[in-house]
């Protein structure tokens, strides 16, 4: 392997980054759309955002295990505790992209209902029992993780994109198919 490649993640630890990324957004922008719909129209709408938190939990657990296989590239030339906090941040991000998906199934569990995910296969509700109030309590939860993700993400894209235009030393080059990163 020459030197740039090894600056930079592999091709798919690289696709599944950016298509988890993209999903991200779109399950907020969704679960933002429901709160603003119709009464009516919310069930249908947020049946969107529960099969993309499926889709999610699944590309998740192939991005952990191909890191086993294909480790993370060494740490870019930062200070150490820069390089401490974008670990902390990032095992963050997976704990949460892990946790959050769980804890909808347990929550859409204890209302007794199944995930559906665009009709291609159903996610049965775990036997949790029906307990509609401990459910409520857990989309609250839910809810104020999610907030919590979308803060570590500005964190996270803002620090991307000061090293690399500001520093100007390719940070965001090791997360692209393309450019060479400095040193
Ligand atoms: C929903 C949004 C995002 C999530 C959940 C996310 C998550 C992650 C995670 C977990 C890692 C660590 C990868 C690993 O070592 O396994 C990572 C790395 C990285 N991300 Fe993101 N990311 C998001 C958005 C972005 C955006 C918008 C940018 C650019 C502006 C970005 C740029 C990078 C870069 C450059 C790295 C490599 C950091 C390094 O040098 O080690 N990410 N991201
Ligand atoms: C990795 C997967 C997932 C992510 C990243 C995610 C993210 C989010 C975000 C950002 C919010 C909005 C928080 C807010 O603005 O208040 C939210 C709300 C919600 N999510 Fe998810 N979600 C995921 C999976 C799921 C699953 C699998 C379910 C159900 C089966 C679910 C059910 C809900 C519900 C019901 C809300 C509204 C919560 C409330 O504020 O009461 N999510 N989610």
């Amino acid at each position: 392997m020459n030197r740039t490649a090894m600056r930079k993640y592999s091709g798919l630890a690289m696709l599944l980054h950016w298509l988890i990324a993209v999903l991200v957004i779109v399950a907020w922008r969704i679960s933002e759309a429901a709160e603003e719909a119709a009464r009516a129209d919310r069930e249908a709408i947020m049946a969107n955002h529960f099969a993309i938190g499926v889709i999610l939990f699944v590309l998740v657990a192939v991005r952990l295990v191909w890191r086993q296989v294909s480790p993370p590239p060494a740490s870019a030339d930062h200070a150490p505790w820069e390089r401490t906090l974008a670990k902390a941040v990032h095992f963050a991000f997976y704990g949460l992209l892990l946790a959050m998906p769980i804890a909808g199934w347990v929550a859409i569990s204890s209302f007794g209902e199944p995930i559906g995910v665009f009709g291609l296969f159903t996610v049965p509700a775990l036997p949790v029992g029906i307990d509609e109030a401990r459910g409520e309590a857990i989309f609250e939860l839910h809810g104020t993780a999610g907030i919590a993700l979308l803060v570590l993400i500005a964190v996270h894209a803002l620090a991307a994109l000061k090293h690399t235009i500001v520093d100007k030393d390719g940070t965001l080059l090791r997360m692209l198919p393309f450019g060479a990163v400095r040193g």
